[in-house]
């Protein structure tokens, strides 16, 4: 079937006062009807970057999208007016944010908040039309007694309550593609299972496809189909998530992957790290972003960056040695 979303060689930079920060350097990656996208990578690699950019929500004052398309049923949202933009976010494609305490306005009830969204894209629906699309809603995020909650500020709900809040605006609209940027972080392990869980039944109730960002590799292994490995600004690995689990080429996928930790391992053995720290490396990058944190590094990788290149179906990796064995 025909991809939903097609991100092609997406460059995004930050311009501040005393430097430029490629954030996101050459992305691209496609995602098709209902299916699950993981973008995963440790902090400061990109994510949010990648898909503010998708979503238009970037602050243009200081950041520019360089170049790159982005093509959303086919139609290239990177340069489109402001107003038709408009028109797809929260309808074409909908975003739920890194932290509910702050997205949430702490002075609106949890009924004016998603109504204002449901107005955004309806002008005409009244407060008693919506009342009941919104109790259908608060109902299918699996928030209990709807009808009562639908008042309640806020403060007055848990963390997993606000989250499913959050989800509920996002899906106001019934989008056809739905960002989740890390909806799970700020919840207790318990709670992170259940908000799961509902977003991989919120896919095949809504029909809608999904591009879940995390840090944490497990998350995605639950419900993702195919996942993009993103490291500095780029995807570093891409592959099905049983290629990614089984498989894993690129060295920093594979670092993750032992970074988790294990139940059954000797208690007594350190945990392990990938040693440094993500580099934000200026353009032009003459050497593999990853090189200074590898230890399969070679004089070709301080010398060149490697290109993404398919090695199986469906499986791309960007690393010189990949073929060799640890
Ligand atoms: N407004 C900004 N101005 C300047 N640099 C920024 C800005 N926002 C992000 N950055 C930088 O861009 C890079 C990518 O940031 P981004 O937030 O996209 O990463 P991330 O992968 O989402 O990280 P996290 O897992 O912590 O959310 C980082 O180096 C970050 O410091
Ligand atoms: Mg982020």
């Amino acid at each position: 079937m025909d991809n939903i979303l097609e991100v092609r060689n997406l460059r995004t930079y930050y311009h501040t006062r005393t430097r430029t920060v490629p954030a996101v350097d050459g992305v691209d990656f496609t995602l098709k009807p209902k299916e699950i996208l993981g973008l995963v990578g440790e902090s400061g690699c990109g994510k949010t970057t990648v898909a503010r950019s998708v979503v238009g929500l970037i602050n243009r004052r200081n950041t520019k999208i360089e170049s790159g398309e982005i093509l959303f049923k086919g139609q290239e949202l990177n340069g489109m007016d402001s107003h038709r933009l408009c028109g797809i976010r929260g309808k074409g494609i909908s975003m739920i944010f890194q932290d509910p305490f702050v997205s949430l306005s702490p002075v609106y009830t949890v009924f004016s908040q998603i109504y204002e969204v449901m107005k955004a894209h309806d002008p005409e629906i009244t407060k008693a039309q919506a009342r009941g699309r919104i109790i259908e809603l608060l109902q299918n995020v699996g928030i209990p007694s709807p009808e009562l909650r639908l008042d309640d500020y806020p403060f007055q709900l848990s963390g997993g309550m606000q989250q499913r809040v959050m989800i509920a605006i996002a899906l106001a609209n019934n989008p056809d593609i739905l960002i989740a940027d890390e909806p799970t972080t700020a919840l207790d392990v318990t709670v992170q299972a259940q908000v799961l869980d509902l977003l991989l039944q919120l896919r095949d109730r809504y029909e809608m496809a999904m591009i879940l960002i995390s840090h944490n590799l497990a998350v995605v292994a639950s419900i993702c189909d195919r996942v993009c490995v993103m490291y500095g600004g780029v995807v570093v690995e891409e592959a099905s998530v049983y290629d990614i689990f089984d498989h894993p080429m690129h060295p920093y996928t594979k670092g993750l992957m032992a970074s988790i930790p294990s139940i059954s391992g000797d208690r007594k053995e350190e945990l392990f790290s990938i040693k440094g720290n993500v580099e934000v490396i200026e353009p032009p990058v003459t050497c593999c972003r990853f090189c200074k944190r590898c230890e399969r590094a070679t004089e070709e990788c301080r010398l060149s960056e490697p290109p993404l290149v398919e090695v199986g179906p469906g499986h791309k990796v960007r690393c010189f040695n990949r073929d060799r064995e640890d």
